[in-house]
């Protein structure tokens, strides 16, 4: 930071509990997951989208049993990109329709799991796929629905987005271009037909069987602050979408516009709302549909940070604390990057306050680091915490509940943080925390 903001100091009460006391009767460091408010903001989504559009929460996000029932309640659908995210799905009683199956390389096994348990669609990304996912429906006497991932030609990050021709990177089909690479199987169907890889699995998709083609699907990155990235990409899907009805007379019912609307880590951060994205979404894909005189498909939109992130902190307990003259102090966590590994992966800001007591003491430049052994081992890179800080005090980390406890590891056999869930005054373990049990149980030599 530049300027010397003190953070604030004070008790914090989350689902009208004091993160303090869940700390005394759960340990740190401790996840502690706002239940009304991560349904609240699974209905905001819900509310925006309407009826004639479907929300996929993006299960990589934080997928539990418990997260699965209040999806299912609030009318929400859900991405998983693996057969453990499947299986916690189904075992949560995800009703499988609801359930998309994504993943540039799903192994045979996954793909005959979702097939088999009849999931709504599954989203192909590959050549090879296509004829994998044909081969097993087949066998299993299903006709599979499926979407086909595109990539746009759009690169979005937080602030901005890059459109391109071509874009490098392991996901998806590209609608550009007119090659068709020896992986695809060397030659179009159709010699001379326009139209990328993506137009080419369209193709193949149509001619088998065992598939049934819903729709197109995009996604174009994760933590983007404004709307214009997924402008373009729902233009060039549409536009694809015309293609496909002028080269084979079919119009596909669906467009899925992916995930990636960001949340607010620091003050700072001005997010776009849900309400914004369905009302700007809408709008280009109903001009789009209209100037190439196609019917208005139906749109989904996969969000995963922008639902459970706000809706928990992590809570940790201050141990060492080290004060370097002249630089700055560091204070040492009880956890660090095996919770949260975002900060040293991706230089992601975090806020970060101490609640277990008010403090009027003096701020100090402090870095809040973990006990990893490891020198990037951050959670927080630059915070003003009062001087006072000692070993005992709780200092939370709000906006954790995306990316933290799913990535997180068993780094220097870390223990991983139970996820407790809030509400109205009560608090329920979700998750519950590794033991040492766990680990040796494991290691099997
Ligand atoms: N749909 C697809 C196909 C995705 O690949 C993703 C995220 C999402 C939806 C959800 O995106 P969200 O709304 O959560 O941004 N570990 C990184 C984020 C990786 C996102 C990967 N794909 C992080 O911690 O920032």
């Amino acid at each position: 930071p530049k300027t010397a903001t003190r953070t604030p100091t004070g008790s914090v009460a989350v689902g009208g509990l004091d993160v303090k006391d869940l700390a005394e009767e759960f340990g740190t460091p401790l996840y502690v997951l706002d239940e009304a408010d991560f349904r609240s903001r699974c209905r905001a989504w819900r509310d925006a989208f309407g009826e004639d559009a479907d929300v996929f929460y993006a299960g990589k996000a934080f997928l539990s049993r418990a997260v699965v029932r209040w999806l299912t309640e609030e009318g929400l659908n859900l991405d998983v990109c693996s057969g453990g995210e499947l299986s916690v799905a189904l075992a949560a009683g995800m009703p499988p329709e609801r359930i998309a199956l994504h993943g540039n390389n799903k192994s045979s096994a996954e793909i005959e799991q979702a097939v088999q348990a009849g999931v709504g669609r599954i989203v192909l990304d590959s050549f090879q796929e296509i004829a994998r996912v044909a081969h097993i429906a087949d066998r299993l006497g299903r006709r599979q629905p499926v979407q086909i991932r595109v990539t746009v030609g759009v690169e979005a990050h937080t602030h901005e987005f890059i459109a391109t021709a071509h874009e490098d990177q392991k996901f998806g089909l590209a609608l550009a271009g007119d090659t068709y690479p020896r992986s695809a199987g060397g030659n179009p169907t159709q010699p001379g037909a326009p139209g990328g890889q993506a137009a080419e699995a369209v193709r193949r998709v149509l001619k088998l069987d065992s598939l049934e083609l819903v729709g197109i699907h995009s996604h174009i990155g994760s933590q983007i602050f404004d709307t214009s990235g997924f402008e373009v990409a729902a233009h060039r899907v549409v536009g694809l979408l015309a293609d496909i009805r002028d080269e084979h007379g079919v119009e596909l019912p669906e467009i899925d516009l992916g995930g990636g609307l960001g949340i607010a880590y620091t003050p700072e951060d001005d997010p776009s709302e849900p309400h914004e994205i369905a009302v700007s979404l809408r709008k280009i894909v109903e001009r789009e549909c209209r100037g190439a005189g196609l019917s208005v498909p139906r749109l989904s939109v996969e969000p995963g940070r922008a639902v459970v992130g706000p809706s928990a902190c992590t809570v940790y307990e201050t141990g060492t604390v080290k004060e370097l003259p002249g630089l700055r102090t560091y204070v040492s966590v009880d956890g660090g990057m095996s919770d949260n590994v975002r900060t040293a992966l991706y230089d992601a800001e975090y806020s970060i306050s101490l609640v277990s007591r008010s403090s009027d003491a003096e701020p100090m430049l402090s870095r809040v680091v973990g006990k990893h052994c490891e020198s990037g081992d951050i959670v927080v890179r630059d915070a003003f915490l009062p001087a006072d800080l000692s070993p005992g005090d709780l200092l939370a980390v709000p906006a954790t509940g995306a990316y933290c406890r799913s990535m997180a590891s068993n780094y220097n056999h870390a223990l991983r943080p139970p996820v407790v869930a809030v509400r109205d005054g009560e608090a329920r373990v979700i998750v519950r925390r590794e033991t040492e049990e766990d680990l040796l149980r494991l290691d099997v030599g």
